[in-house]
C-alpha cells in the first residue's frame, strides 16, 4: 500500500469528516441514490469507510454497519463519532483492512458494500480487478454494490484551468502519460497522493467483469460543479417548496450520462449477479 497516501489520511485529522460538509452535493446525492437502492435494515460492509461519516448516516437510517478502512487513525475517529452519535449497536465491527483482502468475510455476507475511497488509490490495474473481485464476492447475489471513483477527464480539466495546482502533472507531456495511465502523485506536503483517476468506460467494465451488473453511474457533484460554497449555503438554506426543488433539480440532473466525467467522483452502483 502507497505509504505517502496512508501518511495523508492519518494526519488529515478532521479534515475528511469536515470535507463532506463543505461538499454538500457530494454526500447528499450519494446518500439519496444509496436510500434508493438500499431495503431496510441491510447488513453493510463500509469499507475504506475514513471517519464513518457514510457508516454513521446508515446506521442512523436503522441499517448494520461493518466499518473498515486501512488508515488506523480515521477508524478510531469513526469509532469515536459512532458512539458520539449512539449508533453503536448498529455497527458490526471496526477493522484494519485492505479492500484488496476480505478473506476475513465469508461469500456473500453483506446485502451491501460501500467502497467510497478505494478505488481513488489504487493504482494498478491487477490491484483493482483484485478489489472489485473481493467486493463482489461479499455481497450476496441481488444485492448492491456503490463504487465511488475519480474520472480522469475531470482531473485533466482542472489541471489545465489551474496547473499551478497540478504541477506534478502540468507538463503537456506529463498530462499526457496521467491521461494514459491515471497515476496522479505529487511530493508537496499535506497533499492528497498515490491517486488513481479512471476512464468512465474502462472503471464501468471492470465492474461489471466482476459481476456488478451496472444499475446506474451517477455524477455526485452533479450540476453544482461550478457553485462557490457561499452560493450553495445559500440555496440549502432556502425556504421550502424552493428547496425541495432545488434538491430535485440536483438528483435529477445528476442521472444525467454527460455529468458524470466531468465530476469530481462519479458513483458506480451495481447488483451483484
Ligand atoms: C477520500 S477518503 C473517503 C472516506 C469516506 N469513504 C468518505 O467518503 O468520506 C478515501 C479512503 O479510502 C481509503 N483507502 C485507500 N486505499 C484503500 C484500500 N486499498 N483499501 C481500503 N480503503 C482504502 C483511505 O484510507 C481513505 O479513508
Amino acid at each position: 500500500m502507497n505509504q505517502e497516501m496512508l501518511t495523508y489520511y492519518n494526519e488529515t485529522g478532521d479534515k475528511e469528516w469536515k470535507r463532506l460538509e463543505a461538499m454538500w452535493t457530494e454526500f447528499f446525492v450519494n446518500s439519496a441514490f444509496m436510500k434508493r437502492y438500499l431495503k431496510p435494515e441491510s447488513r453493510i460492509l463500509d469499507i475504506g469507510a475514513g471517519p464513518g461519516r457514510y457508516s454513521i448516516a446508515l446506521a442512523q437510517n436503522g441499517h448494520s454497519v461493518w466499518i473498515a478502512d486501512p488508515a488506523a487513525s480515521l477508524l478510531e475517529q469513526a469509532m469515536q463519532r459512532a458512539n458520539e452519535a449512539g449508533v453503536q449497536e448498529r455497527i458490526l465491527g471496526f477493522d484494519v483492512l485492505d479492500v484488496r483482502d476480505l478473506s476475513k468475510f465469508s461469500d456473500a455476507s453483506f446485502d451491501a458494500v460501500l467502497a467510497m475511497g478505494p478505488f481513488y488509490h489504487l493504482q494498478d490495474t491487477f490491484d483493482r480487478k483484485i478489489a472489485a473481485r473481493e467486493i463482489s464476492r461479499v455481497v450476496r447475489p441481488g444485492g448492491y454494490a456503490f463504487l465511488a471513483f475519480v474520472p480522469r477527464t475531470y482531473i485533466v480539466a482542472r489541471c489545465l484551468a489551474d496547473p499551478e495546482y497540478f504541477k506534478s502533472i502540468a507538463a503537456p507531456s506529463e498530462l499526457f502519460n496521467f491521461w494514459t495511465n491515471g497515476r496522479y502523485d505529487t511530493s508537496e506536503p499535506g497533499r492528497w497522493t498515490g491517486a488513481f483517476c479512471g476512464k468512465i468506460g474502462e472503471m464501468c467494465d471492470l465492474f461489471i467483469d466482476a459481476g456488478l451488473e451496472r444499475c446506474q453511474l451517477v455524477s455526485s457533484e452533479s450540476v453544482t460543479m461550478f457553485m462557490n460554497m457561499e452560493r450553495l449555503a445559500a440555496m440549502i438554506k432556502m425556504e421550502e417548496p424552493a428547496r425541495s426543488q432545488f434538491e430535485k433539480l440536483i438528483l435529477e440532473c445528476a442521472e444525467e450520462p454527460e455529468m458524470s466525467g466531468l465530476s469530481i467522483h462519479a458513483l458506480y452502483i451495481g447488483k451483484r449477479i
